[in-house]
């Protein structure tokens, strides 16, 4: 279920598009699903339907297949329940239905796979919570006095003794769908919120004398749902603290769990060390023994072995990434965009921008520099302050830069341009030509002196 606005959330976004781990709520929803060997996945779009629908993807399937979306729109919203009815006409009478929220985003397979089992292609099968705390504004689970689940009262439906059952629905059940459809078509909205609510299909199976199983867990971060900003944030730092606890666990030195975020997948060799503040984000690979200082942002990006990244080092790699290869030293203050592809025993240091630029072996640029649309030889000295002038104002061109040469300070090479192996451009050059190799190449206004100058005195009066 997808279709609801997500009033609490006071915002534009459809709430399922809010992101929790840099993954819409929605979208850890169905790659959960993915997971578990379903027939089909429907998601119930309503609010935002265009936007959500474009918003999420189909998923990998444990077997490498994709299971494709099938999208249902729900108009208007009417409430859980109603939402589950529009899509009656596309599930089969022989199968079984996993009813799951779309703000529920942290549900495991394993969890699932628990509850269907209690249903057993049979019974209504609900999953609920209970850790002896106050409920909040979930649906109550009421119980007869023999444990026999009775109903699920809505918070604003509950009366004070129900209020003060601990015990609530996560919002996840599973069903045959020949039931399932039964007592969807015997819903009401005679309700405190005059919706159709999915939970009133309890009331209707225990009204046919079914049996009602419930699975209760403990786990609160799996069935936390999303409703306000608050919980958006609190469940944010619980699923970072799983991620932290994950990596820890494979060996990863954390300076402080609590102080890090990881919006997508990271993966660490051996001997890893992450300080404090770093945020990864898509697909980052650390090699063996990389070491990241503190306040980094590291996205899309290969660090090979035994790099060390310093402390406020941003690295976006978006679609094209970054590669970094093995013993380089990137940072303080150093920014690799897409393409920044470099060798061994690079360095990159402060104030040092390179993008869409490759840096061979041993090739250094250590201070204030700018690197775009460059080939860089191997052991290539880049000196402070010089730049690539790449972009003539309507068009990309680039730099070749060959092995050994050294750029002398505050130089800018006006692409496109090649300076030859081994060159020396001398330091406040402006390079408009290709230079050759070997040779010392510097363009720049000619120094003078004059002796004993007088520089003008002031006026009386
Ligand atoms: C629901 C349950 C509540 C449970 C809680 C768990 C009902 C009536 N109540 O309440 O018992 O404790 O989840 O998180 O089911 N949606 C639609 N169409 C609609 C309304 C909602 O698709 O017309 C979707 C929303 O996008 C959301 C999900 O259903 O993904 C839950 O809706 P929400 O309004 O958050 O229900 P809760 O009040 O949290
Ligand atoms: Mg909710």
């Amino acid at each position: 279920m997808a279709a609801g606005k997500g009033t609490r959330m006071k915002s534009l976004r459809p709430k399922v598009l809010h992101r929790l781990g840099g993954r819409a709520l929605a979208q850890h929803v169905i790659d959960c699903a993915a997971r578990l060997s379903a027939r089909s996945v429907v998601v119930i779009t309503g609010h935002g339907a265009e936007l959500v629908e474009a918003g999420l993807s189909a998923s990998a399937t444990q077997d490498g297949a994709t299971l494709q979306l099938r999208y249902v729109r729900q108009e208007p919203q009417l409430g859980t329940g109603h939402a589950v009815q529009q899509a009656v006409p596309v599930l089969p009478d022989d199968g079984v239905v996993l009813v799951l929220n779309g703000d529920v985003p942290l549900i495991e397979p394993q969890t699932l796979n628990d509850l269907l089992q209690a249903c057993n292609d049979r019974h209504l099968a609900l999953l609920s919570v209970d850790t002896g705390r106050d409920a909040g504004s979930y649906g109550r689970v009421v119980r007869t006095s023999d444990g026999a689940v009775q109903a699920i009262v809505e918070f604003k439906d509950a009366d004070e003794g129900q209020r003060s059952i601990t015990e609530w629905y996560s919002g996840v059940m599973a069903a045959p769908a020949k039931l399932l459809k039964n007592w969807l078509a015997r819903l009401t909205k005679d309700n405190a919120q005059g919706e159709y609510y999915l939970t009133d299909v309890v009331r209707h199976a225990v009204a046919d004398g079914q049996p009602v199983k419930a699975i209760v867990t403990r786990d609160e971060v799996q069935v936390a749902g999303v409703n306000s900003p608050q919980q958006l944030a609190e469940l944010e730092r619980a699923f970072q603290r799983r991620v932290a606890e994950r990596l820890m666990a494979e060996g990863v030195r954390l300076a402080d769990p609590a102080r890090l975020d990881v919006r997508g997948q990271l993966v660490c060799g051996q001997d890893v060390e992450i300080d404090v503040n770093c945020v990864f984000e898509g697909v980052v690979e650390l090699g063996q023994g990389v070491r990241i200082g503190a306040h980094c942002v590291v996205a899309n990006a290969r660090i090979g072995d035994g790099v060390v990244v310093h402390p406020f080092t941003h690295i976006e790699g978006e679609k094209a990434g970054v590669t970094v290869g093995a013993g380089s030293l990137v940072g303080p203050f150093a920014r690799l965009r897409p393409g920044a592809r470099l060798g061994a025993e690079v360095h990159i240091g402060n104030f040092v921008e390179v993008k869409n630029s490759t840096l061979a072996d041993g090739a250094k640029a250590n201070h204030l520099a700018y690197l775009g649309d460059a080939t860089v030889g191997e052991r290539v000295n880049y000196g402070a302050g010089s730049i690539t002038a790449n972009y003539d104002g309507a068009n990309k061109h680039r730099t070749v830069i060959e092995a050994d040469v050294h750029v002398g300070s505050n130089s800018v090479l006006v692409a496109p341009v090649t300076i030859g192996a081994g060159g020396t451009v001398g330091a406040g050059s402006v390079i408009t030509k290709d230079a050759p190799a070997g040779a010392l190449s510097v363009v720049r206004g000619k120094g003078f002196t004059v002796p004993g100058w007088q520089r003008p005195t002031k006026k009386a009066g």
